[in-house]
């Protein structure tokens, strides 16, 4: 039984892992809700309708580490980059969701399903890096694909939800998309969580710039895939959009293997997937699409594979569509499938 801190609690994501935990994905026996200063005495056991063994709801300054098996960050970069260490440094094991230490050599970035033998042994630094979740359902998707016939070269274009910019983001397009629909004739202004207004809009930019015109989130899709399946010189080109749709990121992906393949051997391969789901390629068979797949819990636990194509001049050319819920997939399941998997290789709990 475990001690967990969930470091933002009350955000998009820590309000995920605080039901997952609560549906018994680990054994607790102590669950402490963490927030900032706003949110003290917020009941969040009440607010959220959760039947844990919940401590009253802290600030991260105030956590302390006696007792703590698990913190898990949802809080942010600054907040994990400033506290993260004092909580590793008493023995307490991190798993964070920021891309604060996603590319540090000490730390293992890990997607259960993809690369656990990274977690074979207590990281040395007492911290583990959840990808970021458009990364999250693209390797779990390449992986079966390059043990099948090895990966060349990806390119991505990402269509993600407003989800993925937190409660703020959900807020915004909610609230954007209601006054749009009452008076067609609202002028909406650049700013906001996404730089941009959302609601009926298309955003190719997620997060800041860089000086070669990859934005973050490009950057992230990058460079992650390449440390989780341990491919350093995987070429990985990225397009990541904001769409105005609520719940799950979608990705079409274009790959290109080093063995030539049939469409039943990709199939076979991405259906042998642990949660994994395919939609066949036969004519009249259902694609994935996100309002569908953010429903049921037996659906956003899995990432969903359909329009699977073999180009047929080129037989190493395979193109795909992904859809999961970032909010679980891309965030709090991996997060807690990283304590299971602590837990199950003996060094955790
Ligand atoms: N959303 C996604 O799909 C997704 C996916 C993967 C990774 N992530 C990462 O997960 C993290 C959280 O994202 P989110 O979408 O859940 O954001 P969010 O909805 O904005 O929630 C932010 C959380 O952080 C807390 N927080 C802010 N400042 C704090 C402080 N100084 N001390 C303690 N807690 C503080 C907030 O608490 P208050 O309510 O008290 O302000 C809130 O609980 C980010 O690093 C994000 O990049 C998000």
């Amino acid at each position: 039984m475990l001690s967990i801190a969930i470091v933002g609690a009350t955000g998009a994501v820590g309000r995920e892992c605080l039901a997952l935990l609560d549906r018994g994905i680990v054994p607790v026996e102590r669950v402490l809700p963490v927030g900032s200063p706003r949110s003290v005495g917020r009941d969040v056991g009440a607010e959220f309708g959760l039947d844990l063994p919940l401590d009253p709801l802290t600030t991260v300054e105030e956590l302390a580490p006696d007792d703590l098996d698990v913190g898990l960050f949802c809080a942010g970069a600054e907040v994990s980059a400033r506290e993260a260490e004092r909580l590793t440094s008493a023995g307490v094991l991190v798993v964070d969701n920021s891309s604060a230490f996603r590319m540090r050599a000490d730390v293992p970035l890990v997607v259960p399903q993809v690369n656990p033998h990274a977690l074979a042994r207590r990281p040395s630094g007492g911290i583990v890096a959840n990808p970021n979740c458009s990364t999250i359902q693209l390797v779990r998707a390449l992986h079966p694909l390059h043990e099948l016939a090895g990966l060349e070269s990806v390119v991505v274009a990402t269509y993600q939800a407003a989800s993925g910019g937190g409660l703020r983001g959900l807020a915004e397009l909610a609230g954007d998309s209601a006054k749009l629909l009452s008076d067609p004739g609202t002028q909406s202004e650049p700013g906001g969580r996404f730089g941009q207004p959302l609601a009926f809009n298309l955003v190719p930019e997620v997060g800041l710039r860089d000086e070669t015109g990859l934005t973050h989130e490009e950057r992230k899709l990058v460079r992650e895939p390449r440390k989780i399946l341990g491919l350093p010189d995987l070429r990985v080109s990225a397009t990541a959009v904001r769409v105005p749709v609520f719940h799950c990121h979608s990705e079409a992906v274009h790959i290109r293997l080093r063995e030539p393949v049939t469409g039943e051997a990709v199939e076979k391969a991405l259906a042998n997937a642990c949660d994994l789901r395919v939609y066949g390629r036969s004519a009249g068979s259902p694609y994935p699409m996100p309002r569908f797949v953010f429903g049921e819990a037996e659906d956003r636990v899995k990432v969903h594979v359909g329009r699977i194509r073999v180009e047929p001049e080129d037989p190493r050319a395979v193109a795909v569509w992904i859809v999961a819920d970032n909010l679980w997939v891309g965030a709090a399941l991996n997060a807690l499938q990283i304590v299971e998997l602590g837990v199950s290789y003996g060094w955790l709990g």
